[in-house]
């Protein structure tokens, strides 16, 4: 696991862009997952930027959404692909056929065997981008998952319910479950970046750097996966004592 930190999030947008920029340069046809969040947003602008500025072409990449609520309308305006698509995929000019992502509705064992299909269809995960939950979690892969799971349909735990009831009114609105792209999922891609901001985010930072690998907290496989980043600013990095 490499584990860079940068002064500010504005450099760790920089430095996340240009891990995109170059891979999307090198393999024009290039499978990126991308999580949802407050974490990616500055790479996400850096991305359509860079795109809409011809200095990068995405017309070949594929993208699959890393996680999506279950059992909300497809046009539900809090759908995690419709507000990847508002904030990324749209600006992109993305084509459909070239976003793989998950039916909320759907019946959920097809769902994931639909997905997983896709995700080899397309060459397999070039580069996954995930943001770290405050438990640890990956996408909605909560602590207890295993690290061969694939894509599936989860029960979220409180503490996510609780963190994205701001998004939904109150936690009572927040859906039960969610799709996520496993764990297993998530190993098999060939680069792994985990973006991490701000000083609410360094006790969980720690522990997930401090390792083992453990199922308890899920953003611990950056100790398993061969080609890891962990890409924090200033702010999140762990004191001395933490490390
Ligand atoms: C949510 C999402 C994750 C995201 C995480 C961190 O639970 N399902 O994909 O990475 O929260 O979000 P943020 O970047 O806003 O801290």
């Amino acid at each position: 696991m490499k584990f860079v930190v940068t002064d500010t999030y504005e450099q760790l947008s920089d430095k996340a862009a240009a891990l995109i920029l170059a891979q999307v340069q090198n393999k024009p046809r290039s499978l990126f997952v991308l999580p949802t969040g407050a974490t990616p947003l500055g790479l996400f602008r850096r991305l359509v930027e860079a795109g809409k500025a011809g200095h990068a072409d995405f017309s070949a990449a594929v993208f699959a959404v890393l996680d999506e609520y279950a059992g909300i309308a497809t046009s539900d305006r809090r759908s995690l692909c419709g507000w990847l698509r508002r904030e990324l995929l749209d600006p992109l000019a993305i084509s459909d056929d070239r976003i793989l992502t998950f039916t909320p509705h759907g019946e959920p064992q097809v769902e994931a065997e639909r997905m997983e299909h896709a995700l080899a269809q397309n060459g397999g995960i070039d580069v996954a981008v995930l943001g770290l939950g405050p438990n640890g979690h990956l996408g909605f892969n909560e602590p207890g998952s295993a690290f061969d799971s694939g894509c599936r349909l989860v029960s979220l735990t409180p503490e996510s319910i609780r963190s994205n009831a701001a998004y939904w009114g109150s936690e009572a609105d927040v859906p039960r479950t969610g799709f996520t792209l496993g764990l297993g999922t998530l190993l098999a891609a060939r680069d792994f970046v985990l973006m991490v901001s701000g000083a609410h985010k360094a006790d969980i930072l720690a522990r997930t750097i401090n390792g083992p690998a453990s199922v308890d907290l899920p953003a611990t496989i950056v100790h398993l996966h061969p080609n890891a980043i962990v890409l924090a600013d200033r702010a999140a990095r762990p004191s001395k004592a933490q490390l």
